[in-house]
């Protein structure tokens, strides 16, 4: 995108409506912040620089976006008090200095894609000197949107909002979804001609469009499908814009070739990787990072959490949660059990009901489990603890730590012992 463009992220309000003391930039979504989705849409425009005005939790915010990007040019501006939008930008102009062009994006607008972030800024390099393009949409509720005015000849005209709009331009259903691409220079000279004359004496970003007009210069619009302008002022509106993106997500998958049968119970997040030929049964939970092999057979009601690695035609079945636990391919965990911190080989069968008990209440332990090992049905094993290639143990067997068995052992009974001929009939 050439240099010179500098991106504004405008995250200092409080977001009163969320009834959160979490920032509201910082609210879950998908795996990701809000703002983590923002700053992807910005850090696809490979800007010069990305500026972040902070105010409410600035620290976390900056934290969080440090966190997020720590190789981009980042700058934080804490706006305080917040006096409107338009003065969330001025407050920001010490780092708008030589810009050629500025994106200026709300930090609540997670399903806004890059592309059309991308045609905004082309249509604004070719609308040239002095010019802004906007993304406006049009609504069946404008309710609590600005409101686009245009000119006889179809032209725009200007943004009222709504509390300042007369009963006549509160019927207008194209609406400011909040998202602009300006001339730099034009912007640092606008900027200090704000007013706060309005029904919020607020300083407004949204007269700066009206003001170009004025002056002669140009300003297009550049029509925004609804779904991407959902900003999110309340939980509810996060809930519907969560489950707009994670029909986003389950779709690419979709596409890749892995088998959904209920998007509407599977919940998978950003940043998951599943092979070809796979398939996700229902009531399904997937976090960020875990990473799943071709042919394999997740749910239903399986939970996957950070860290779980399954290799192709593994199987995990329903009441199973994983965390930090790695399955080699074929093998098969399928009904009501915890893996947490486990190295598991190819082709073991961990029988129902089994635990690995990584916990000691202080740290967190490793169990590694082989090849060709059979785990009976019930079996608790505390970590850290090692179960060789081609191991058994007895149903309801408790492992405790380091219980030294060795490959091809068969070890039962509470605590699991290696069993010995005159046992009986053998675990296995
Ligand atoms: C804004 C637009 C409105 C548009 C709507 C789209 C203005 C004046 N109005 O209204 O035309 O239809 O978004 O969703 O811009 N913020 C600051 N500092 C401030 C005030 C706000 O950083 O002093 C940030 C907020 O954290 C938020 C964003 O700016 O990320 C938008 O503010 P918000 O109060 O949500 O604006 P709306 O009333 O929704
Ligand atoms: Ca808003």
């Amino acid at each position: 995108m050439g240099t010179q463009t500098t991106v504004v992220i405008l995250a200092a309000g409080k977001g009163t409506r969320m009834k959160s003391t979490r920032p509201k930039v910082l609210s879950p979504l998908c795996g990701k912040s809000l703002l983590g989705w923002v700053l992807a849409q910005a850090e696809a425009l490979d800007p010069d620089r990305i500026v972040l005005v902070i105010g409410h939790g600035g620290e976390a915010v900056e934290a969080e976006a440090r966190a997020l990007l720590p190789d981009r040019d980042l700058r934080f501006v804490v706006q305080e008090p917040q006096l409107g939008t338009g003065h969330a930008v001025q407050v920001a102009a010490g780092e708008l200095e030589g810009s050629e062009r500025v994106v200026v994006l709300y930090g609540d607008m997670a399903l806004l894609r890059a592309e059309s972030l991308q045609e905004l800024v082309e249509e604004q390099i070719q609308a040239g000197v002095g010019s802004i393009a906007m993304m406006t949409a049009c609504s069946l509720d404008p309710t609590g949107y600005g409101r686009v005015l245009r000119g006889a000849e179809g032209g725009f005209a200007a943004i009222v909002e709504e509390r300042d709009c007369t009963d006549e331009q509160r019927l207008v259903d194209e609406v400011n979804t909040g998202v602009y691409c300006f001339d730099g220079a034009a912007l640092r000279t606008d900027l200090p001609q704000l007013s706060s004359e309005n029904a919020q004496s607020e300083y407004y970003i949204t007269d700066l469009p009206g003001m170009a007009v004025e002056a002669g210069r140009p300003v297009i619009t550049v029509d925004l499908d609804l779904e991407e302008s959902l900003g999110v002022n309340t939980l509810s509106q996060l809930a519907e814009v969560r489950w707009a993106m994670q029909m986003r997500i389950l779709e690419e998958h979709m596409d890749a070739g892995v088998l959904i049968e209920d998007p509407a119970s599977t919940y998978i997040d950003a940043g998951v990787s599943i092979g070809a030929g796979t398939r996700i049964l229902p009531c399904t939970v997937i976090r960020s990072g875990v990473v799943i092999g071709t042919g394999c057979e997740v749910g239903p009601f399986s939970h996957l959490r950070v860290g779980t690695q399954l290799a192709p035609g593994a199987e995990v079945g329903n009441f199973t949660e994983c965390k930090n636990a790695i399955l080699g391919a074929g093998t098969k965990a399928k009904h009501l059990s915890y893996l947490g911190d486990a190295e598991v080989g190819a082709g073991t069968n961990i029988g129902a009901g089994t635990i690995f008990a990584n916990y000691d209440g202080q740290a967190k332990h490793l169990t590694r489990v082989g090849d060709g090992v059979f785990v009976g049905s019930g079996t608790t094993i505390v970590a850290p603890n090692e179960v060789p290639d081609g191991a058994t143990t007895g149903a309801g067997a408790v492992l405790t730590r380091d219980s030294g068995m060795a490959p091809g052992e068969v070890w039962v009974g509470v605590p699991a012992r290696k069993m010995r001929p005159s046992d009986g009939t053998g675990a296995n």
